[in-house]
């Protein structure tokens, strides 16, 4: 299998640390892959029209994305604990959080894309604050929550990962910690798993 990854995208990010989770890392070859708003990619551009990743080409040549695609489909070619719980409140739950998590990570990257690409000039601070809210609106549900987090490292939480690694990685100056204690300390324990540790965004 081929996954196109990039070292900065937490969304690649989830897959990555799927694939480790779960054991089936060594089955998927990595291709790193520049992404960029304003530039053509038409590799890319032929896995997925839509030009982002993660994209993944499976072993019998079909095309899948987005990221919540490919780490279901990931999940299923394992015979160990599923990262997607398979029924019931858990599984409703988990789903709730990958899609709260995504948006997170959505506004997180809107904003590096206005804040680093966009032409200074060209800049809307209204805007970059009403993203802000979106991620700290979700960072507080986040925070509400986490101390009743299972030990199960599902996909709601590979995705809480990812945000809090991103915002260290792009947006350290926001200080996220400041407000969130519980996630500050959920995120140090988990940061020490293998697959987080190698997954670290550069
Ligand atoms: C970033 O450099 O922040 C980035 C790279 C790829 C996808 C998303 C974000």
């Amino acid at each position: 299998m081929k996954l196109r990854i990039n070292k900065a995208s937490p969304f690649a990010r989830k897959a990555r640390i799927l694939a480790r989770e779960t054991g089936i890392a060594g089955r998927i070859e990595e291709v790193e892959t520049t992404v960029s708003p304003v530039t053509a990619n038409e590799d890319l551009a032929r896995e997925n029209p839509l030009v982002k990743i993660p994209a993944l080409v499976t072993d019998s040549e079909e095309l899948l994305y987005d990221s919540s695609v490919i780490c279901e489909y990931l999940d299923t070619l394992h015979g160990g604990r599923k990262v997607f719980p398979a029924a019931g409140p858990q599984r409703f739950a988990a789903l709730r959080r990958q899609a709260l998590t995504d948006g997170i990570l959505e506004a997180a990257v809107l904003c590096r894309y206005e804040l680093a690409v966009r032409p200074e000039t060209l800049r809307w601070k209204d805007w970059v604050e009403g993203q802000k809210r979106k991620i700290f609106g979700g960072l507080g549900v986040l925070e509400a929550e986490a101390d009743s987090w299972s030990g199960d490292f599902d996909i709601g939480q590979i995705g809480a990962a990812c945000v809090l690694g991103y915002l260290d990685f792009r947006f350290a100056d926001w200080e996220w910690r400041s407000r969130h204690p519980r996630l500050t300390a959920w995120y140090k324990d988990v940061s020490s798993r293998p697959s987080v540790a190698a997954t670290a965004p550069s």
